[in-house]
């Protein structure tokens, strides 16, 4: 071999490396989700080789979903509500694994402090909604006044009806400006989640997930659903409609919510020049190591 077709030889095999890496990731994701099964809720009806090869394909297609918004100063918010354990954050994790942060970034507001408190309730929200060439993941939303703060007391009766009267137009608002604002509702079953939260009780690498509030969720249940149910009735509009996506089994949830996500946004492949890297210098010394 010459030292060229060596040089090849090993870069390939570095390439390879990468990229089982990167397999590997993923599989120890999964693998984890699985951890502590049949009590860590539904095993998913799809088969494990045929959901990776599927969502890779669908990442592909967030590349190109990614280079387009750019290419054209696109501003896209994504909302994602649900129940807590319904697999919001697992969702948002596949979406984001392959796409650059500056381009599409997560935002997952803590509780309110004192001064945001005082504030308009759509202030802290409006200043997180993306610029041109962002893609913005909502892990929760405004929306937490019409579910967790009205079943948990954290608003009065008049705050939460003024939300439920002003989000429409808020949100008309919002798509006038050029913003592309998609909203979904992660629905899981009461004997899923009461399977999702028994193994963050038990398995110690889960437990953080496990808040206070994910108890009292348990106990309301019966609370979040009328909450849930005034919620969807009273913002479904034709310019921001709701999109339910069936969430017992994640991977399926997972598969759907991207591929549904893609079809939101009328985007195609954005041509790039090719690609050739400048020639290394092949100089003994330099290469003898750093320098
Ligand atoms: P998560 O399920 O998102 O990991 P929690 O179950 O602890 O987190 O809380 C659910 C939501 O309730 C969060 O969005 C949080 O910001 C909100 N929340 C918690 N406490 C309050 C509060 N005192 N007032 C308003 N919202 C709150
Ligand atoms: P418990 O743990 O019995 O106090 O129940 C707390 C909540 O979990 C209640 O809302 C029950 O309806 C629910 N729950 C208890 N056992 C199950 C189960 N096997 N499947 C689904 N939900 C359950
Ligand atoms: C989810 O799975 O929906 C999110 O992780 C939120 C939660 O902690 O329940």
């Amino acid at each position: 071999m010459t030292s060229k077709h060596k040089e090849i030889d090993e870069w390939y095999k570095s390439a390879r490396e990468d990229i089982l890496d990167s397999m590997d990731e993923e599989l120890e994701m999964e693998l984890d989700d699985d951890r502590l099964s049949p009590d860590g809720g539904s095993a998913s009806v799809i088969p494990r080789n045929v959901y990776f090869k599927e969502l890779f394909r669908l990442q592909g297609e967030l590349v190109k979903l990614q280079d387009w918004v750019v290419e054209n100063k696109l501003k896209v918010a994504v909302l994602f509500e649900g129940r807590d354990s319904a697999g919001k954050g697992g969702a948002i994790k596949r979406i984001t694994q392959r796409l650059n942060p500056r381009v599409c970034k997560v935002v997952a507001l803590t509780a309110p402090s004192e001064r945001e408190k005082t504030q308009w309730y759509f202030q802290r929200y409006v200043s997180n909604l993306p610029a041109g060439g962002e893609i913005v993941l909502f892990d929760r939303s405004w929306y937490n006044r019409a579910g967790v703060e009205k079943v948990m007391g954290f608003c009065n009766d008049a705050e939460y009806e003024e939300f439920l009267r002003t989000v429409p137009e808020f949100e008309r608002m919002i798509i006038r400006s050029g913003i592309i604002l998609i909203k979904y509702w992660f629905s899981i079953s009461d004997d899923e989640q009461y399977s999702r939260f028994m193994v963050r009780i038990h398995d110690p690498l889960k437990q953080w997930k496990l808040s206070p509030m994910d108890l009292d969720a348990r106990r309301r249940w019966e609370d979040y659903t009328k909450a849930k149910e005034i919620m969807l009735d009273r913002t479904n509009i034709p310019e921001a409609p709701w999109w339910v996506v069936a969430a017992n089994d994640k991977k399926k949830a997972r598969l759907n919510c991207i591929s549904h996500l893609l079809t939101q946004i009328p985007y195609k492949e954005i041509d790039h020049p090719e690609i050739t890297l400048p020639e290394r210098v092949h100089n003994p010394d330099y290469l003898r190591g750093p320098v």
